[in-house]
């Protein structure tokens, strides 16, 4: 498992505010990250900055040992990683396997919604709903297939997130406070989603969470903020023990 992502030296400002102030880190290919650290700490900026939302004003961010610093977000996306987002409200008419399939790149996904309207179906679009499947199977809603998006309960609209990453091919997915309004049984059953995709898919996941009660448990490894810089970084049990980390959250 080598490095999947790189950041080094990452600064940006807005106006006069240091929002990043030269961060650092490495991740590791098939491994659950956490970005922890107060509000405006600078977690939401960093993942901007990652996924080419913003430019940073300083430093490198290279992924699968390409430098994507400073490129536009849909090539990032296109390299395989992946921020989830909210499913448009357009999509929420569409059924599950519908809004998995859309989402597949390298096809119009409105050929596909099409398709079972034409008399056959071109081996592509049986393959791509194969595989839609295969990623439904792995985040247990494949029962669900054929339900209209809007039906969805707040974990599995998470979970169907995530599987649109997945149908666009993606191999790091970063999340910003996923479980955010989900109930604590299904926000424990997001996360060990999560560690089964990491484990038979070797997906990397970067997750910011304030829900830390729940979200330690599951990750390998977490990275805490503080004023635009990474503080300290191991396992959650000595990361939460760091008397830097404690005052951080004390502090704010
Ligand atoms: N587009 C922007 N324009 C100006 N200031 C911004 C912008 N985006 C973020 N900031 C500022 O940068 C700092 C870091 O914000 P950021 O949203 O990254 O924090 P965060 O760690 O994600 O906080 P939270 O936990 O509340 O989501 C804050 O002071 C914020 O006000
Ligand atoms: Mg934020």
């Amino acid at each position: 498992m080598g490095v999947i992502l790189e950041i080094k030296g990452v600064r940006k400002t807005f106006g006069g505010l240091v929002a990043l102030d030269g961060v650092d880190l490495e991740l590791e290919e098939g491994r659950i990250y956490i970005l922890i650290g107060p509000n405006g700490s600078g977690k939401t900026t960093l993942v901007n900055v990652v996924t080419g939302v913003y430019k940073p004003d300083s430093g490198r961010v290279a992924f699968n040992g390409r430098d994507i610093t400073g490129l536009p977000p849909h090539e990032i996306y296109r390299l395989g990683l992946v921020r989830t987002f909210q499913i448009p409200q357009p999509f929420l008419k569409l059924s599950v396997l519908e809004n998995l399939l859309v989402s597949k790149r390298g096809q119009s996904g409105e050929a596909l919604l099409k398709a079972p309207l034409r008399n056959s179906w071109l081996m592509e679009e049986i393959e791509a709903v194969e595989e839609a499947f295969r990623i439904l199977e792995e985040l247990k809603l494949a029962d669900l297939w054929d339900q209209p998006s809007y039906a969805l309960s707040g974990g599995q609209m998470k979970l169907l997130e995530i599987g649109r990453a997945l149908m666009s091919g993606a191999r790091m997915i970063m999340m910003d406070e996923p479980i955010a309004g989900v109930n604590p049984v299904l926000a424990h059953e997001v996360f060990g989603r999560l560690q089964r995709l990491r484990d038979s898919m070797g997906i990397t996941f970067f997750l910011i969470e304030h829900r830390l009660e729940i979200a330690l448990r599951y990750v390998d490894h977490v990275f805490a903020m503080a004023s635009g810089r990474i503080i300290a970084e191991g396992k959650p049990e000595k990361v939460l023990m760091e008397p830097k980390v404690i005052e951080a959250y004390l502090g704010a």
